[in-house]
């Protein structure tokens, strides 16, 4: 398990810049499982995440929409919030196991998932700590490489 405080909004894009890297060495495929209450951080490790997969993409919380794409790079990136997800029938309405085939899923609210996770996810949990930092762990630490042998991935 590798765990981080991240002290800034900023800190946590990091993170999910480095999360990223993993991912673009020619992955077509991928899964992140983002676990966290509301303003936990997911949207902004996200907005990390994208910045390297799908250069120069806007990320916003896709709330309304359910999932956003980001085309920009060589692989998609599919960005989902569950938060208004009404249940497993409309996550198949909607394409949800196509989605998995088709390029890198990033997903908020995976608490709403239970057990439609892929096996090979990785997984972040982000709480709130009292002092207004986050703790973000990230888990299986195997996926991660190199960046978790820091204890602040950035530095
Ligand atoms: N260390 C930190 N990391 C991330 N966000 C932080 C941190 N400290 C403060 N914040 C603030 O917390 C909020 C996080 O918002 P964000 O949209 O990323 O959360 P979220 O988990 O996606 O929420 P939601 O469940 O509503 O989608 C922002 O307003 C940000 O400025
Ligand atoms: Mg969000």
């Amino acid at each position: 398990m590798a765990e981080y405080i991240s002290l800034s909004p900023e800190e946590t894009e990091e993170i999910g810049k480095k999360l990223a890297l993993s991912y673009s060495d020619g992955k077509r495929t991928g899964f992140v499982a983002l676990f966290g209450d509301l303003g936990a951080g997911k949207t902004a490790l996200t907005r990390g995440f994208v910045s390297v997969l799908s250069p120069g993409s806007r990320v916003k919380s896709p709330t309304f929409t359910i999932v956003n794409e980001y085309v920009s790079g060589s692989v998609p990136v599919f960005h989902f919030d569950l938060y208004r997800l009404s249940g497993s029938d409309e996550l198949e309405d909607m394409g949800y196991y196509e989605y998995l085939e088709r390029g890198i899923c990033i997903v908020e609210w995976s608490e709403r998932l239970e057990g439609l996770i892929p096996d090979d996810a990785v997984k972040v949990y982000i709480t709130k700590n009292d002092d207004d930092s986050r703790t973000i762990r990230i888990e299986p630490e195997e996926k991660q490489e190199g960046f978790l042998e820091n204890d602040r991935p950035w530095n």
